[in-house]
Parts: structure tokens; sequence; C-alpha cells
């Protein structure tokens, strides 16, 4: 059943106007749409009202005091060569920055205290940006928003509900000091926010029993075609490097869906494929958000998949896990809608945290047009705050190209479908690459323009190279001034997983990602070994380096087709399928070295991080004929091949 929003918001005027015996007082009477679908978005089904009794949270995003300061302090800290470059901010710092004027934390506070809500229920949330109403009974909050909150479910599953309102509107007064309010039109469970593992999972040959010690498993893989840690370590060139930066450094791993990482199957998985890590390091901690659950009897596909591949680089970096409630495999038999907002939640758990991980690989994603823009732009507002105080944060770019299905919109027009937060100019997205010697475009890598953010300065020079190339195709169907999509990319096929002690093959960007989260965690490492800021926000940078094309192997061939099209096509340079390419980080920790440590001054210097001795001691164990030499004039050959 579908209600349209119009008619909602017509009953409510009407409701309003004859249940009250006295007008209300100017201004809160004056509303206007903040914003509103048409229609229920399309594959949701409204299961009515909720229960009597149920409250909700609510979290109201305000206009900071001074518009853009954050934005201008990520930028300084984040770009080579600014004077506060890697000058990361506190805590406290940030909060100065997204702080509210006093008049729009008055005039909030008086509308919600107009509305009854009490004051003991509000507090400042999410940095000192938010207010945070807790407990707010589902008809005041329709009251509050002129709303119509409804418990809503994804068509044709049995997943636990959702709470939304199709639309809501604010006093007209409100408009300029409210960005957003949450939950409300931002339709989203844990499995819409899932990317992958695409097309689910098939299950690898030869299961091994299950291990009851550590030893070797010699069953797991090993076709060509399969990827696995050695394979990434070789092409990507971290193999030699040790983390030991332990005590400082950290690396997390975001999982939603209550989907959980077993320390069995991590453990299977690296007796196998990481037999050199100590088994008393192969192993994480969890923290739990919004009624987060860690069940490991119940581990899930793509929570093994980040922390697997996140630990076969960069263990013994310790990694946090973070399940983040709001997942679909409780309360099935009441009627209870899901709590909360996954990122908002993550992000309420985070920033008051006086440490976080300076690296966070994320592996879910949505289409950018099921979000309200509002709403986009004040979760990648938080991604901002994390990204100023040091956090380099990671995104996987989708796993349908430049779109899934026919990417029709009303009027009968293809439009590109990007994936929201890959399209966050905050956060480095990732897209997916298959192959070696070259390595090429994965068709299912997600790529293209966001409709909501506009092109950040550090894509001025890659962007419009990219747009030149491509000409007049697809002209209508993309927004050519949008934030380009992905970042850079890593491989992203036939991974070789264990879950619940049997070993599958995943494919998409929830591959790549890890991937890459666990070699930027390897570069926080040395940076903070040398005493050194990590490297925080990371897209200034990268596109710096591109100027060089150091540290990133250029992907000049594939495309990612979608929407009924054959999708854009990588080029050399910066493309909307592979982005800057893939990490070097052998040459990635060659521009640190240079420009951060300085020649001379390291504690470990390049020699002892390659040790020359240990890789071809390595290189000889594993019968690899080529590999990557202490040798600068290698810098543009890979030296990774299949045996
Ligand atoms: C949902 O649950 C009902 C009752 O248990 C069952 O008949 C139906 O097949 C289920 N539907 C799905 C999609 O799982
Ligand atoms: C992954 O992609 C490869 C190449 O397209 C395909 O052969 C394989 O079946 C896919 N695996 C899964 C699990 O979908
Ligand atoms: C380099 O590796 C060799 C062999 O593994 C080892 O004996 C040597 O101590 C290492 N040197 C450094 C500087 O780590
Ligand atoms: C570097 O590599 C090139 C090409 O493989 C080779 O000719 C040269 O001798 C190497 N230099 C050193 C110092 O190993």
């Amino acid at each position: 059943m579908r209600y349209s929003w119009l008619s909602v918001l017509l009953v409510l005027t009407v409701a309003s106007l004859t249940g009250l015996a006295t007008p209300l007082p100017q201004p809160w009477n004056d509303i206007s749409v903040k914003h509103a679908w048409k229609t229920v978005p399309d594959n949701w089904e409204c299961l009515g009202p909720p229960p009597i009794g149920i409250t909700i949270d609510l979290y109201i995003a305000l206009q900071p005091k001074e518009e853009n300061v954050l934005m201008e302090a990520l930028y300084e800290v984040s770009t080579p060569g600014r004077p506060k470059y890697g000058k990361h901010l506190s805590k406290e710092e940030v909060a100065k920055l997204v702080e509210p004027h006093p008049d729009t934390l008055e005039l909030v506070h008086s509308w919600l205290a107009h509305h009854g809500v009490h004051s003991s229920s509000i507090s400042t949330s999410h940095g000192g940006g938010w207010l945070t109403v807790t407990d707010v009974p589902v008809y005041r909050a329709n009251e509050l928003l002129s709303a119509s909150y409804q418990l809503y479910r994804l068509a044709g599953t049995n997943d636990t509900a959702i709470l939304r309102t199709v639309g809501y509107a604010l006093p007209k007064v409100l408009h300029a000091h409210v960005k957003t309010v949450a939950p409300t039109t931002f339709f989203a469970s844990a499995r819409t926010l899932q990317l992958t593992p695409h097309g689910h999972s098939s299950r690898a040959a030869g299961a091994p029993e299950k291990a009851a010690s550590r030893g070797p498993v010699s069953v797991l893989s090993s076709r060509d075609e399969d990827t696995t840690p050695e394979e990434l370590r070789w092409l990507y060139k971290t193999y030699t490097y040790k983390p030991t930066a332990l005590t400082k450094n950290a690396i997390g791993i975001v999982g939603l869906n209550n989907e959980f990482p077993s320390p069995t199957d991590l453990d299977m998985f690296m007796s196998v494929f990481r037999p050199d890590t100590d088994p008393d390091e192969v192993t994480f901690t969890v923290e739990l958000v919004n009624g987060g659950q860690y069940d490991p009897s119940w581990p899930g596909t793509e929570a093994s998949l980040n922390m697997q591949y996140a630990q076969a680089i960069a263990n013994p970096t310790p990694h946090i896990f973070y399940s983040i409630g709001g997942g679909l495999r409780w309360s099935l038999a009441n009627n209870e809608p899901i709590a909360g907002d996954e990122y908002l939640m993550w992000m309420a758990h985070l920033v008051p945290k006086e440490k976080i991980p300076q690296t966070m690989s994320v592996s879910y994603g949505v289409n950018e047009k099921d979000v309200p823009a509002e709403y986009a732009w004040s979760v990648c507002g938080m991604f901002m705050q994390l990204g100023a105080r040091g956090v380099s944060i990671l995104f996987s770019s989708g796993d349908n190209g430049v779109g899934v299905g026919n990417c029709q919109d009303t009027s009968g027009r293809v439009r590109f479908i990007p994936k929201f937060p890959a399209t966050c100019p905050y956060i480095t997205s990732v897209g997916g690459t298959t192959s070696s010697l070259p390595e090429v475009a994965a068709e299912l890598s997600g790529g293209g323009f966001s409709n909501y953010f506009a092109r950040p300065a550090y894509q001025n020079v890659v962007v419009p190279a990219f747009l030149r190339s491509l000409g007049n195709q697809y002209d209508g169907m993309y927004n050519p001034g949008g934030r380009g999509v992905p970042d850079v990319s890593a491989q992203a096929l036939n991974f070789v997983i264990v879950t619940n002690t049997n070993p599958f093959r995943v494919n998409g960007t929830s591959c790549a990602t890890p991937t890459v989260a666990g070699i930027i965690s390897l570069l926080n490492d040395y940076l903070i070994s040398e005493g050194k800021d990590p490297l925080g926000f990371l897209n200034p940078w990268l596109y710096t380096t591109d100027e060089g094309m150091f540290g990133l192997n250029d992907i000049k061939s594939g495309s990612n087709p979608g929407c009924g099209t054959d999708g854009f096509t990588a080029i050399p340079g910066w493309d909307p399928v592979t982005g800057l390419g893939t990490p070097d980080f052998f040459e990635l920790l060659h521009v640190l070295l240079r420009t951060r440590t300085g020649p001379g001054n390291q504690r470990r210097t390049f020699r002892d991080v390659f040790n020359k001795s240990d890789t071809a001691a390595t290189r000889d164990a594993k019968g690899m004929d080529e590999y990557f030499l202490i040798n600068s004039s290698t810098r543009s050959t890979p030296a990774y091949k299949h045996d």
C-alpha cells in the first residue's frame, strides 16, 4: 500500500485545525516541508502505525555558527604543503567549529519545549553539532515534525520493520537552523545498506574440517584466479613490512546487519594465509553500538571478509570491530521497529572518544538517490569531523558499475546511480580491479558522479581531464559537476574467505576496501612509529601524489557497465571506474619518506622496512621469480607475477 505524502499532510493539517481549540502562537504553526518523498520509496511496504507506547530518539543536525569552518580546517590539515598539514584537531577543537549559534540552540529548545519535550531528554551529541532527543512518543514526534511515522518493511521479506515517515515539515523559522532530523525519510535497513558479497558467495572446493588447532590447513584454495592475502601482499608490495606501532595505531572495521566475524574463522584463515603471524596476535576487539550484538557462533560473510582481509594486510595492528545495531535477527516476533540509524549511531559512539582508530574500513552503502540530500550532507559532515581529527575513512564504491537496473527516472530518462557514502567528498571511496600485470577494472566496480556533492577542489585537475576524453557520451545521464567516485581501487574478485569454518569465494568492492584500508593502516603505522602524525583524510594527499603518478598503479582498461549501458571506461589517469588506481605501498612509503620524515631522520629506514635479505629469502621460499627490489627504476613495472 502506498500513501501519498501530500494526502498525509492534508489529513494532518485538517486534524490540527479541527483538533485545537486555540490556534498555535507564531512562529511554530507556520510550517513548511523539510523533506518528503512523493510516495513510499520503492520496495518498502507500510505495515501501519507502530504499537502504542513506542518511542523514538530523534537526532537534529544544527547549523554551525559559521558555515564551512570545519571544511576549511579539514583541508588545512589534510593538504600537503599547507602550514598545518598533519596537525589534526582535537575533539574539543572540532567541537568549537561545529558549535551552533546560541540563537539556534535557544530557538530549537523553545520549539521542543512548546511541544512538551522536557529539557532533561535533550542532549548535545555528535561532537556538539547535533541534539539528541530521547524517548519521544511517536504521537509527539508526529506532532513536532508534522509527520506520519509508520512501520515499514522491505517488501517480500520478514525483516524487522523500520519506523519512518514519508515526509516531515518544520516551522519555517527553523529551516535556517536545522539541517536535518533523523530518523525521518531515510528509508534504509541493514539489508539495503549492504553492498556485497556480490551475487552471493560460492562455496570453495574442499571445505576443511573445523581446525582443532592451528596448523597447516592445506585444503583452502587455490585456483589460479583466486585472490589470497599472499597475492595481494606481493601485488601491492606490503610483503616485508612489519607493523610496530601496536600500542598507538589501530584499524576499525564497521559491521552492520548484526553480522560478525568469528575468531575461529579468523584463526583458520590466518593459519593458512599468514602462517608467519603469531596466533596470540590474531585477534580483534568488539565494540557494540546501538544495541549491536556479537555472537561469533553466527559469523557472517561480509564481516568475515572485512576482518580477514584487513588482518591479512595489517596484522598485528589492533583491529576493532564495530557491531552497529539495527539488524534483522531479533524482534521478528514482536512488532518493534529497529532503533536508531546506523551511520548516526556509529558517529555518536565514535566522536566523543579521545582516541579513534586512525583507519576505518566500511563496506556498506546505498543508492545515493534513496538518501535525502540533507541527510547525506549531515552524515557526510560527520565524516568530515573524523577526517579533521586524523582518521582515514574508506568506503566501498558499490558493486553495480554505474548503476543497477534500467536506472530510468519517472520521465523514463536514464540516470546513473552512484552510491552513498562513497559520494561524500570527505571519505576515500574504493573501487575494484581484477587480473594482474596489468590490473584491469572489475566490471562490478561502482563509479560515477554525485548528484548531491559538487566536485571537490582536489579533483579539479583529474576529473575535467576525464570528462574531456569522454566527450558527449552519456550527456544527461550523470552530473559532470559532481564529486567523482571512486578515488582508488584494489582487487575485488574471487577473494577466498572462511565463514563458519567453510571457505567461500566472494566478489565485490567489499573485498577491495579492507585491502586498501589495511595498506593505509600500514602507512599510518610507519608514520606513527616515526613519531609523525597519521595520514588522516587521504584525498588531498592522494590526488597530489597522482601528479607524479607515484604510489598508485594507474589502471588503464576495463569498464563498469550498468543501467543498460557500457558504463565508463578506465583510461590513463583518473577515471570513474578505478579512480587514481591501486596502491603501491612501496612507492607510497617512498613518498612519505621524502615528504614526512625527511632523509636521514628515520628510525626505520627504507632498507629496514624493505629488508632486502628478508625479501630475497621470502622470495626464494615462495618460489616467486620476480619481486620488488630496492631499486627505484622498478617504479613503473609492477613486479608481481603469477607463478
Ligand atoms: C514470512 O513469514 C511467514 C510466516 O512465518 C512465512 O509464511 C513466509 O514465507 C515468510 N516470508 C519470507 C519472505 O520469508
Ligand atoms: C566473481 O566474479 C567472477 C568473474 O566474473 C566469476 O567467475 C565468479 O563466479 C564470481 N563469484 C561470485 C561468488 O559471484
Ligand atoms: C633482515 O632479514 C634478515 C633475514 O630474515 C634478518 O636476519 C635481519 O636481521 C633483517 N635485518 C633487519 C635490519 O631487520
Ligand atoms: C634496477 O633495475 C634495473 C632494471 O631491472 C637494473 O638494470 C639495475 O641494475 C637495477 N639496479 C640496482 C641498483 O639493483
